[in-house]
């Protein structure tokens, strides 16, 4: 059994009237109902958060310690310019997926740096909401072949 924490940061409490041309318009609460969906029925566990402030998410980082397995995390535009959630990564050192609903890469550079790339396992964009269920598969994935 693995417990994973889904992070979710500025502005994406706003899914679905936000930019729908860009973000879709699933709702932030579509898609926590998605991935409980998702994981109900296993023995893993999700827990589900959105903060529009750095230090609530740094602290929320730092809480996964001892209770969570890995942590999957659309920082939204903290992405492209925290070295603070970058440090709070490496300090707890739990695996860490980023995740990003639009493909980051095809649009402005500015949007093309991630602090966060180089502490995490790996990256997930592009693929709208169906990018959360990606990255939970490729989380406890890689939990249950380090475990
Ligand atoms: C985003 C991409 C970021 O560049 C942007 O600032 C967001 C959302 C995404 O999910 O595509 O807020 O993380």
């Amino acid at each position: 059994m693995s417990s994973l924490l889904i992070l979710n940061g500025p502005n994406l409490n706003l899914l679905g009237t936000r930019q729908p041309e860009v973000y879709g318009s699933t709702t932030l609460g579509d898609i926590e109902a998605m991935c409980v969906g998702h994981v109900s029925g296993t023995k893993n566990r999700i827990t589900f958060e959105q903060s529009n402030h750095e230090g609530t998410l740094i602290d929320l980082i730092h809480s996964a310690l001892g209770t969570h397995d890995g942590i999957v995390i659309n920082a939204g535009a903290y992405t492209h310019t925290s070295i603070a959630l970058m440090d709070a990564f490496k300090s707890v050192a739990l695996p860490m997926i980023e995740l990003h609903l639009s493909n980051v890469h095809a649009r402005e550079p500015f949007r093309h740096k991630s602090y966060l790339a180089p502490v995490a396992l790996g990256l997930i964009c592009g693929f709208g909401a169906h990018g959360y269920v990606l990255a939970i598969d490729a989380m406890l994935n890689h939990l249950k072949a380090s475990a």
